[in-house]
């Protein structure tokens, strides 16, 4: 071997070497970083959500206001709600897609659909994860339920957090698709986190 290719030799080892050790070291600065997301991450104290609810906030030209809640119990939702200043009878009821006010409704899209199934009643197999069907106001206007529901999720593709309720003017036939016939939008709300503690 000559003097040059010695040199030579011993610099290519130099720039490998080099390069192992700076490996390392950028292997070792990405160990340290995870470590310490992981070690953020354990300090949070991320309960799972098992309570969510909207406030229905009527719309231009309509009084129809309330509460809907959505509880997790074991494997199955109860859905309450409490809703006044609806005309007696019954009105269309439903999970929509955006959870957005605006004066006629509109803003909250269709309803929420991402199985995309047909349009149906609560009880149908195949429906709207937002078809609830109907609420029915008494005489005095004041509608109550209370449903069981098995899909409401709160988490993953289809959970319902962030979307709207809508309460219609009209009944829900529960087969017109692709929304039932239901008429104007009397009132949206936007389904957010709650307080399970809270009744
Ligand atoms: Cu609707
Ligand atoms: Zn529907």
């Amino acid at each position: 071997m000559t003097m040059r290719k010695a040199i030579a030799a011993m610099a290519i080892c130099g720039l490998v070497m080099a390069g192992v050790v700076g490996l390392g070291s950028a292997t070792a600065q990405q160990e340290k970083a995870k470590a310490k997301r992981k070690g953020e991450f354990a300090k949070l104290k991320v309960k799972p959500v098992t309570k969510a609810i909207a406030s229905l906030i009527p719309t231009k030209g309509s009084d129809v206001k309330g509460w809907v809640t959505f509880t997790r119990i074991d494997d199955r939702v109860e859905v309450r709600a409490e809703i006044s200043g609806l005309t007696p009878g019954d009105h269309g009821f439903h999970i929509h897609e955006y959870g957005v006010w605006s004066e006629d409704g509109m803003a909250s899209g269709g309803h929420y659909n991402p199985t995309d199934m047909p349009h149906a009643g609560h009880d149908a197999e195949q429906r709207h994860v937002g078809d609830f069907g109907n609420i029915t106001a008494g005489e005095n206007g004041v509608a109550t339920l209370v449903l069981e529901d098995s899909g409401v999720r709160f988490f993953g593709p289809t959970s319902v957090l962030g979307r709207g309720v809508v309460v219609h003017e009209k009944a829900d036939d529960l087969k017109s698709q692709p929304s039932g016939d239901a008429g104007a939008r009397l009132a949206v709300g936007v389904i957010g986190v709650a307080n399970p503690e809270e009744k």
